[in-house]
């Protein structure tokens, strides 16, 4: 029987695993203070306990309630004594159970629906910046204090230059609207042209 179940659990997760999408964050970002990291999907639930609880109220959820809980585990076979193992038979365990997996659940659904609308970066900022960085851009450019200083600092180019038809003009031949500039011509190809836009677009103060 334990083996039947055993079975059908790992069916169940690994049926879970290929078919449901997880919300994963971004990369990390050094220069992006607004990340918040957020804990394993086993401790989400617990996680979102603690965002509700505040004030005088914390120690209760930060340590009071783990020690309960992990106290009740460690004293359960002396606290209950019935010897009866059909479910039937043990109401108040199984409701106690049940209990506990509905608040567990609960939390962890409203914890991850709020992880899924955290906005994510758009794929086309970082293939842009995987060519920023394979055209050397950063030997004249700064972003984010890291580079050269031949060019312009781009940490907020995206602010001071927000048209894409600028970019897409200026990357193409930066003589055209940058008259008697020393940036070179790249053979950028269409998508890369757009991707590195995408990526200047998105330097801005407000993310
Ligand atoms: C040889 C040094 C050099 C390299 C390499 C270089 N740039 Fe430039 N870049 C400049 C200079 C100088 C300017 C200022 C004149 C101009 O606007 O063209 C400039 C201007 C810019 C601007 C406009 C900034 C503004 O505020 O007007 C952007 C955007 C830009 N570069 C992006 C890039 C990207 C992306 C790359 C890599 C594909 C790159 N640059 C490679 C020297 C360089």
């Amino acid at each position: 029987m334990d083996a039947v179940v055993m079975l059908g659990i790992f069916a169940v997760v690994a049926v879970l695993a290929l078919t449901v999408h997880f919300p994963l964050a971004d990369k990390a970002n050094p220069s992006d203070t607004t990340f918040v990291p957020v804990p394993e999907w086993y401790f989400l639930f617990y996680y979102q306990l603690l965002k509700y609880v505040h004030g005088p109220l914390e120690p209760l959820a930060t340590w009071i309630l783990p020690a309960l809980f992990f106290l009740g585990l460690l004293f359960w076979p002396f606290i209950d004594r019935n010897p009866a193992r059909h479910p039937t038979a043990r109401p108040v365990a199984l409701a106690a159970g049940g209990v506990f997996l509905l608040v567990v659940f609960g939390l962890l659904g409203v914890s991850l629906r709020d992880l899924y609308a955290v906005p994510r970066m758009n794929p086309a900022v970082g293939r842009g910046k995987a060519v920023f960085e394979q055209f050397g851009c950063a030997g004249c450019h700064r972003i984010h204090g890291e580079g050269g200083a031949v060019g312009p600092d781009l940490s907020y180019v995206g602010d001071t230059r927000p048209e894409r038809e600028w970019h897409l003009k200026h990357f193409r031949d930066p003589q055209s609207v940058s008259p008697g500039s020393i940036m070179p011509k790249f053979p950028l190809d269409s998508k890369q042209l757009e991707d590195l836009t995408s990526y200047m677009l998105s330097l801005k103060r407000e993310a």
